[in-house]
């Protein structure tokens, strides 16, 4: 880009921090190195500055790509020379708590973990929970529809946002910033900008929805013979009325064999020796009630669930251990740079048959494959790996992608459960996703960005 661009920036948005390629090639891009491939870094300080930049990139025909925290896993923020970035981090503001409607409006930028906490002083919780908490922001999990930990009993991203605003490529505002449940006035269009990861406008505030938290939460690690029964104890504590489930986070053998090697547990220091680990979270008014519920509740179904071992979390630091077991995740890149890695919703009947048949049918491609498999168990959302180095062949790769994703939508499953289509998908998008889907997506972003200024390759192309 040449300089008299960075110069046009500069005289069109004077109060906003501006990079160009030499600064950007000197900082942290995030969890996908092709994050910071633009010609230049914008971080406009309000919605107004945002709609200043979508109207020089529009007018000069310059492709714009919104990024929040930079630790989306599906390549949707990555850039590429010519492009420009519209970093949010100039919109991180709570601009209100309403505690008695139980509503937060804050801006875009606004990490979760920041919201976590001021919800808190209020005995709330934005009810969405994710590894990446400290870095994640509201506009990108917004934007890419965020699922995690809690979405089995809060849903994901989608149904924790009351309503937005978000600035079209034209310049203009798309502002709903509906704060009650309930609105039943026509179309409702924010779906249109949760998931579409920056494709149709940028996301600049969000109404979300804030839940009472439990006064205190206990951890159990358990051993089980494999998902199902996994799927039996969280059932059993899904059916108490004394305390909440609030994790059910399910690790393969593989994988938390992995994780205790690169974490440095020590044999016996955790129940860790069963084919299937569950993580379970319990919430309610006191740790000591939170504990007991977990204790008495693993001990009512551990013959019928065949619980092979199991341990109540006596300590916050023996609760970290367990959740670090589960979360520390980029152990995997570690051991195998740039994993190909994937992220399917599979009904949760058919976890362990869906297990055996992709070991097996890995297995075919390369007799070493052996993916690690983890996950969000209540919902059925799994995540895998595959344990060699990335970036694979289109050939390779695309032959996994069969493998994994076969038969899943005709099951009600989905070959992008909640990372997102991006960069990462877009060849599953297109051979996987439902024709008719696909023409009304490319026509609805055909319609709101005729000029391909947003996130041009991402999601429907
Ligand atoms: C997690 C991310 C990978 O659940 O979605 O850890
Ligand atoms: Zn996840």
């Amino acid at each position: 880009m040449s300089a008299s661009l960075i110069a046009g920036l500069r005289a069109a948005l004077p109060s906003a921090t501006i990079w160009d390629a030499s600064d950007l090639a000197t900082r942290d891009p995030g969890f996908d190195a092709r994050n910071f491939g633009a010609s230049a870094l914008v971080r406009p300080r309000d919605v107004e500055g945002v709609a200043a930049l979508m109207r020089f990139c529009a007018e000069r025909g310059v492709s714009l790509v919104a990024q929040g925290g930079r630790t989306g896993l599906a390549g949707g923020a990555a850039t590429s020379q010519g492009q420009i970035i519209c970093d949010l981090g100039g919109l991180a503001q709570i601009e209100e708590i309403d505690p008695f409607a139980r509503v937060a409006i804050v801006q875009a930028g606004l990490t979760l973990g920041a919201l976590q906490e001021a919800a808190a002083a209020h005995g709330l919780d934005p009810g969405i929970d994710l590894a990446a908490r400290g870095s994640a922001t509201i506009g990108g999990m917004v934007s890419t529809n965020a699922g995690g930990i809690m979405a089995f009993r809060n849903g994901t991203m989608r149904h924790r946002v009351l309503g937005l605003e978000a600035v079209l490529p034209d310049g203009r505002v798309f502002s709903d910033l509906t704060r009650v449940l309930k609105t039943s006035a026509g179309y409702d269009l924010k779906h249109l900008f949760i998931g579409a990861e920056g494709t149709l406008g940028v996301v600049t505030r969000v109404a979300v929805r804030l839940d009472p938290v439990a006064g205190a939460s206990a951890t159990a690690l358990v051993g089980v013979p494999d998902a199902a029964s996994a799927q039996r104890i969280v059932r059993h504590f899904l059916g108490s009325t004394s305390a909440r489930l609030t994790a059910a986070e399910i690790l393969w053998r593989n994988f938390a064999s992995l994780m205790q090697r690169a974490l440095g547990y020590a044999p016996g220091q955790l129940p860790l020796d069963a084919p299937c680990l569950l993580v379970l979270g319990l919430g309610a008014d006191s740790i000591e009630a939170a504990r007991a519920a977990l204790e008495d509740g693993l001990a009512a179904i551990w013959e019928e669930a065949g619980i092979m071992d199991g341990l109540v979390a006596s300590s916050e630091a023996q609760a970290a251990q367990m959740w670090r077991l589960r979360e520390e995740t980029e152990h995997i890149e570690r051991a195998h740079p740039i994993a190909p890695s994937f992220d399917v919703s599979v009904p949760c009947g058919a976890l362990d048959a869906y297990v055996a048949r992709i070991e097996a049918g890995l297995k075919r491609i390369d007799a070493a494959y052996a993916p690690y498999v983890y996950g969000h168990l209540a919902d059925g959302n799994l995540h895998i790996s595959i344990n060699c180095p990335g970036p694979l062949a289109h050939d390779r790769h695309a032959a996994i992608e069969d493998v994994l994703y076969e038969g899943l939508r005709e099951a009600g499953g989905s070959f992008s459960a909640e990372h997102g289509v991006g960069l990462e998908k877009r060849d599953a998008y297109e051979r996987h996703a439902d024709p008719v889907k696909r023409d009304l997506a490319k026509a609805i972003k055909e319609m709101i960005d005729p000029g391909h200024v947003m996130n041009p390759g991402k999601v429907v192309g």
